[in-house]
């Protein structure tokens, strides 16, 4: 059969292989504890939902415009200016099927087949898969774990060739839940402005942060970074709504009007009951927002305490998104019943089958020996699964010992 160089050269999700392990354990009666989940466990709040049983009874059902309706995109550009000071216009907003499509939109909308993007490790796995698909090339730039995963000016100066179109800027990040700081952001941007590159800011967890972090949006770094820049964002993680797919990029009226375009052949609008729901989300009470956040910083908290007594591991404090990356490099090279853990993948595959927890190992994320832990589970789960994988690592490490 025949298939395109471009659709053959797209890697499928490694997340996935061992989801589909542990749902196929599950399946078959085993108690696994799932540590993969990239979503809130909890489930979207009411009023959002009744506002889309009220868009179905009243036929709100047909096509919309193509970048979404313009009360949502007005309520978007009201939420931006209230939170951040920025000032967009609807012109300046496309709604799409989820922040993943936006930000598809996006590459697509800037790159040049061979147009390089600077992506700094540890990334959300995505990200290469999509530049890609838009016939760029992902540059992959390995940040230190000493410097918290922060990418520094010097490291981005150093990637930056002819080739190089924008980079890529995830602040609170998915896998390592850094926040970059003010000032860190600034010499970053300044960078990027130097050598004209657009710089796509996912922010997606933008409302999920802790310790009283302060999260700065990239355009209010300044008029000239606000041209330059294509902020993402969405409902999914802020309001627990990742299966209505409601995202959005803001971005020049230029650039909004190309993605635009794009999307109108191919998807054309976003669900239009799920473009209600979202309304309802930005326009209606946010305690809900605050309750999850505070639920999710105490599970965080827990995690912390429980992993400093895990012996020969070590966990990046997050401060946003809820997600704890450990550290498990002491660990390979271990022989356990007879195999040698060579990376994160075999530990994640011993986890799973010896100790029935999934986790998510993270060479697709750009760290080969980490392992990604979610915190969007009950707090239940976080203990029984914690015990579990401390139970494993010792008696992995007594049986290394005792060969
Ligand atoms: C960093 C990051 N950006 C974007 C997304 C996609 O969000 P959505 O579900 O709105 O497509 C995710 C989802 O996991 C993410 O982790």
């Amino acid at each position: 059969m025949y298939i395109s160089r471009k659709g053959s050269q797209i890697k499928p999700s490694s997340t996935l292989a061992i989801t589909a392990k542990a749902k196929e354990m599950q399946d078959e009666g085993v108690d696994i504890i799932g540590f993969g989940a990239g979503e809130p466990d909890c489930d979207t709040p009411s009023h959002i939902k009744q506002a889309a049983i009220q868009a179905i009874e009243e036929g709100f059902t047909k096509y919309t415009p193509v970048a979404g309706t313009i009360e949502l995109r007005k309520a978007i550009c009201h939420q931006l200016q209230q939170d951040h000071g920025l000032i967009y216009a609807p012109n300046q907003i496309v709604i799409s099927n989820g922040a993943k499509h936006s930000l598809t939109n996006a590459f697509m909308a800037i790159l040049n087949p061979g147009d390089e993007v600077i992506i700094p490790a540890p990334f959300w796995l995505s990200y290469p898969e999509m530049v890609g698909l838009a016939d760029g090339i992902p540059m992959i730039v390995y940040t230190k774990k000493e410097n918290q995963y922060k990418l520094t000016p010097e490291e981005l100066e150093n990637a930056i060739t002819s080739r190089t179109k924008a980079i890529i800027i995830n602040s609170p990040s998915n896998p390592t839940g850094m926040i970059y700081t003010k000032e860190e952001l600034q010499a970053l941007v300044a960078v990027a402005l130097k050598y004209d590159l657009y710089i796509i800011s996912d922010e997606i967890y933008e409302k999920l942060i802790y310790d009283g972090a302060i999260h700065v949006s990239v355009p209010t770094l300044g008029a000239d970074v606000y041209e330059k820049t294509i902020l993402i964002n969405g409902v999914s993680k802020s309001y627990s709504m990742t299966g209505w797919r409601i995202g959005y990029a803001a971005a020049h009226p230029k650039i909004a009007s190309v993605m635009s375009n794009i999307q109108s052949h191919g998807s054309s609008n976003p669900n239009s009951i799920a473009q209600k729901a979202a309304l309802a989300a930005y326009t209606g009470p946010q305690d809900c927002v605050e309750e999850m956040r505070r639920a999710f910083e105490e599970r965080r908290n827990y995690m912390m305490e429980r992993i400093e007594q895990i012996p020969n591991i070590s966990a990046f404090k997050p401060r946003g998104a809820f997600y704890v990356l450990f550290d498990m490099s002491e660990l390979i090279g271990i022989t356990y019943e007879g195999e040698i853990i060579h990376a994160a993948d075999d530990l994640a595959r011993i986890l799973l089958e010896k100790a029935q927890v999934a986790v998510v190992p993270c060479a697709d994320f750009g760290c080969p020996n980490h392992i990604r832990l979610s915190y969007a589970i009950s707090m239940d789960n976080i203990k029984k699964g914690l015990d579990r994988i401390e139970a494993l690592i010792k008696d992995l490490l007594f049986l290394d010992a005792s060969v």
